[in-house]
């Protein structure tokens, strides 16, 4: 899908990058994404973005469907991510709502999308955070229909950006949030 033909002129260069990082490696390709606990505290933790839908502005990544941050943005869909390139000097935080994706069919399309190393992440009987018995070690099995119950993709749909270019003299801040009549973008001091 393409970027809607109304996205504000600031927003392109995100996008731009957003579809570069989903395709290949770039260095924004891995973001850290922020959540909120039950008892109001934050995490945040690097996660490799895989996907990127420019039409609507939702993200996707893949994890562990019994990790501590599948519990939390089900319970509190709002996050937040932030991504640095060091070479541009552009730092890009996002800001959105998760769902965990719930379809087997999409689920298994996504699964189906994943190189097999990364599918073997999901080979851990031992679940994301759980202790490990110091004799036993991190439980392994060999099943992959386990694998597979064990994956979650995650979509964030972006509704909150902020692009800082500090490679600009003088730096340069864009903020623009989704509303119901689209896009609405402005810059702001750095
Ligand atoms: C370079 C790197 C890439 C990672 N990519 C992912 C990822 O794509 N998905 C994921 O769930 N965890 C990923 N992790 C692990 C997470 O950062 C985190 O340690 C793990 O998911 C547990 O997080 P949680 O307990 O907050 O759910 C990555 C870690 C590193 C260092």
């Amino acid at each position: 899908m393409t970027a809607d033909p109304d996205l504000p002129a600031v927003l392109r260069p995100v996008w731009d990058a957003l579809d570069a990082a989903t395709s290949r490696r770039t260095p924004f390709t891995l973001g850290a994404l922020a959540t909120v606990a039950p008892d109001g505290s934050p995490g945040v933790r690097s996660v490799i973005l895989r996907d990127w839908d420019p039409g609507q502005g939702v993200l996707g990544f893949a994890t562990d469907e019994r990790s501590a941050k599948v519990r939390e943005v089900r319970a509190e869909p709002r996050v937040a991510l932030v991504l640095w390139d060091d070479d541009a000097q552009v730092q890009v935080r996002l800001g959105g709502r998760a769902t965990v994706v719930a379809d087997p069919a999409e689920r298994w399309r996504r699964w189906q999308g994943l190189g097999p190393r990364t599918r073997r992440g999901y080979a851990t009987t031992t679940a994301p955070g759980a202790a490990v018995d110091p004799d036993a070690g991190v439980g392994q099995d060999d099943d992959g229909a386990a694998w597979f119950d064990r994956f979650a993709w995650v979509e964030v749909v972006v509704d909150h950006v902020d692009r800082l270019d500090l490679s600009a003299d003088p730096h340069d801040r864009a903020v623009a949030d989704r509303g119901a009549e689209g896009w609405l973008a402005r810059r702001v001091a750095p």
